[in-house]
């Protein structure tokens, strides 16, 4: 790599001159960094080969320059993601202290490899990890790369809304005991909180549950990294006690899709670990522009941390003020499932459209027809929508308008008893675990008919949507309640997740 002077040329040699750079300098140093290197008079013999966009005319034109300009590869005065020392190092410290982290490490591929990095900083192959059944795919591909065996816990699952919530403190402090009763420990305890829909476990219990015996707590917040910048918001995973907090930077915060932040905090957790975990699960060439998109999108909270969502909050107040009065749609809130979850995010609004006597499919449909609405979620019961920075009023009043429309179309006002499964439940009690996801996931498979199943060891995961609940896991045992709970399920409508065969004709099974 080539050694440089840090010093740009007073003449820059492309369009940045020309573009606002709305950030003062010393506020995001990434960005800072990144634009100076830009406006540096080179020639450049170095990758990647699109060579600042001259290579790459055709999506240069439509992405515009900047874009490709600013895609550079590790040059010295950039630092590097791996051994930070220069505006890598500053940046993750300025987000740290803005998070309220011992330590923030920038992610580039997503909140997924935070997840499973901090599953295999925290768990040995054949350590016991204790984490909910429906927690995102990461965490299983976490347990495969760590060899940690999974002890799950059941979400609780509100059948109107074909929605499951959080976990309570008293199911993980269950787990544990349960673990303790046959002379093991959990390694690590893992909590989705917020969910997609926005539920929030209660985090302070349940750190309290774990840390009294020493045990961390890894929390999925891929969807709350907006947590600590208004009043009205939830409190983050960790204010709550959190060891590790894994965040969605891009999901609800500006930064670009991919780009994560994994957050430590208190004295449980290997600091070399993590980062040694995280070096390997990620690309040796980092995207620089997801790296300064951290930056950016933390400098753009820490100018205005107090008041930077207090417009979103009032459109998101205003709309459900709007739509919580609508015939015949319901909005989702804390009501909706048994007391245990503390807070749910206001800036995620789920709306029931049962009592229209359509789904959810439909009524994305109709938006979508209709007003060119587009959800983020779309569910066999319900829409969600998330509320951003970027929300202006008129997406909101056109939002409003489009549900007003839909009631008006669909509302007879004969209510039903809104469920959608009609009676059908999840099993109650997971099949038995024969062999863990990594061995499972490493075994030679086959392929069976789906009636010739039973009894095998499941070589896939199998997860129906909605409600987004694994049925089956790699290793798992596969029973006669399993199989025709999934095909039920499949005949109304769900799509199955995982499982190569969509519509379950066949299953991949181990072969041992
Ligand atoms: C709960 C949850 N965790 C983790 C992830 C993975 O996040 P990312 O897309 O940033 O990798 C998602 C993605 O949707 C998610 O919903």
């Amino acid at each position: 790599m080539r050694l440089v002077s840090m010093q740009g040329t007073s003449e820059p040699n492309n369009v940045l001159a020309d573009l606002p750079v709305v950030l003062e300098a010393s506020s995001a140093p990434l960005v800072q960094a990144l634009k100076s290197t830009a406006e540096q008079d080179v020639a450049c013999f170095h990758f990647p080969g699109h060579n600042r966009g001259k290579a790459a005319p055709n999506l240069s034109n439509l992405t515009g320059p900047g874009a490709f300009l600013h895609d550079l590869p590790e040059l010295p005065e950039l630092d590097d993601l791996f051994s930070p020392k220069g505006a890598i190092l500053d940046a993750q410290a300025e987000a740290a202290k803005l998070f309220g982290a011992s330590e923030t490490w920038f992610l580039v591929g997503g909140t997924t490899c935070g997840i499973q990095a901090s599953i295999m900083a925290t768990c040995c192959p054949g350590d016991v990890l204790i984490l909910p059944r429906n927690a995102h795919i990461s965490a299983t591909s976490g347990l495969v790369l760590s060899g940690a065996v999974p002890k799950y816990i059941l979400p609780e699952y509100n059948s109107c809304w074909d929605i499951a919530a959080g976990i309570r403190p008293s199911q993980v402090e269950a787990a544990i005991k349960e673990l303790e009763d046959v002379g093991k420990t959990a390694a690590a305890v893992l909590i989705t909180s917020p969910t997609y829909h926005g539920i929030c476990s209660n985090l302070n219990e349940i750190t309290k549950v774990c840390h009294s015996r020493c045990i961390p707590v890894i929390v999925d917040e891929a969807h709350g990294a907006h947590f600590g910048f208004h009043p009205n918001f939830p409190s983050t995973a960790l204010e709550q006690g959190a060891d590790l907090a894994v965040q969605s930077t891009h999901k609800v915060l500006s930064s670009l899709t991919q780009s994560s932040m994994l957050h430590m905090s208190g004295n449980l957790i290997d600091t070399e670990r993590i980062s040694k975990c995280l070096q390997m699960l990620q690309s040796s060439s980092p995207s620089y522009l997801l790296l300064a998109s951290l930056d950016s999108a933390r400098a753009q909270l820490g100018k205005n941390p107090d008041a930077i969502f207090c417009d979103a909050v009032n459109l998101s107040l205003e709309t459900r003020k709007e739509i919580g009065t609508t015939a015949g749609v319901s909005l989702l809130d804390l009501s909706s499932f048994l007391s245990g979850f503390t807070a749910i995010d206001p800036l995620r609004i789920t709306l029931g459209v049962s009592q229209l006597h359509i789904s959810g499919y439909i009524a994305d449909e109709v938006l979508w027809e209709g007003h060119r609405i587009i959800p983020e979620l779309v569910g066999s019961s319900s829409l969600t929508f998330v509320i951003n920075l970027g929300t202006s009023r008129k997406d909101i009043q056109r939002l409003i308008l489009g549900v007003k429309n839909l009631s008006r179309n669909f509302f007879n006002g004969n209510k039903i008893k809104s469920d959608v499964w009609n009676g059908v439940r999840a099993p109650a009690t997971y099949s038995s675990m024969q062999l863990s996801p990594r061995d499972a996931f490493f075994a030679k498979k086959r392929r069976v008919n789906i009636r010739e199943s039973v009894g095998e060891i499941c070589g896939e995961l199998i997860c129906p949507y909605p409600p987004g609940i694994p049925v089956l896991i790699p290793g798992e045992v596969i029973t006669e309640e399993a199989l025709s709970y999934l095909l039920r399920v499949l005949r109304m409508g769900a799509a199955i997740r995982g499982a190569a065969d969509h519509q379950l004709s066949s299953i991949l099974v181990c072969r041992i």
